[in-house]
């Protein structure tokens, strides 16, 4: 089995998901780095969700190439916060990268956009939630867990449920 420092893990999923607040907690619990995937976009980029116009593939291509770029210098493992939402958009993040463990966050619109509003220095504006419903492409393979309760209650069913796919050897398929 894979020791901890070389777990691989993205955690996906539309905006106000809880990427960044669950990887955090995943980095720390198994000491790896936390890559945050929204430190990778280019300020036109940001600058264009802030004023509400959704990103398109082209918009995301240099973005997706330089976090993949990053995940090839890492000497271990990682988690990636990154909505990653289409199954082109992680075949680009991970190309050549196996062992991937893949968690994805799910929500309703409507909790989500509450949790959006209520965030404060953040450039995603809740109008684009729906785009990003729209986008997702849910990966075939993955901890599928639904953030409704609260940050720990989120955390433990993403601890779990790494966990029971570790043991069944179904942890590390393509996304
Ligand atoms: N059960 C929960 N799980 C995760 N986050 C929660 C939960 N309850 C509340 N939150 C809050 O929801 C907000 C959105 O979470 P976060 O910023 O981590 O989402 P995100 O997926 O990284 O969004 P973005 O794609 O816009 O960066 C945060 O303020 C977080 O504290
Ligand atoms: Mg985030």
């Amino acid at each position: 089995m894979v020791d901890d420092h070389d777990r691989r893990i993205l955690v996906m999923g539309v905006s106000g998901s809880g990427k960044t607040t669950v990887g955090e907690a995943l980095a720390e619990r198994f000491g790896v780095p936390m890559i945050e995937g929204d430190d990778f976009h280019s300020e036109a980029n940001k600058e264009k969700m802030h004023a509400g116009i959704a990103l398109t593939d082209d918009d995301r291509a240099p973005w997706l190439a330089d976090i993949h770029k990053r995940l090839m210098s890492e000497p271990a493992g990682w988690v990636l916060a990154c909505s990653a939402l289409k199954a082109k958009y992680r075949a680009t993040l991970f190309e050549g990268i196996a062992g991937v463990e893949t968690v994805l966050l799910t929500g309703s619109a409507e909790v989500l956009s509450k949790r959006m509003e209520s965030r404060h220095g953040h450039f995603m504006p809740a109008e684009l939630l729906q785009s990003q419903f729209d986008t997702l492409e849910p990966p075939t393979h993955a901890v599928v867990v639904d953030v409704a309760g609260t940050v720990e209650e989120t955390e433990q069913k993403v601890v779990e449920g790494l966990a029971g796919n570790r043991e069944q050897g179904t942890g590390s398929r393509e996304q």
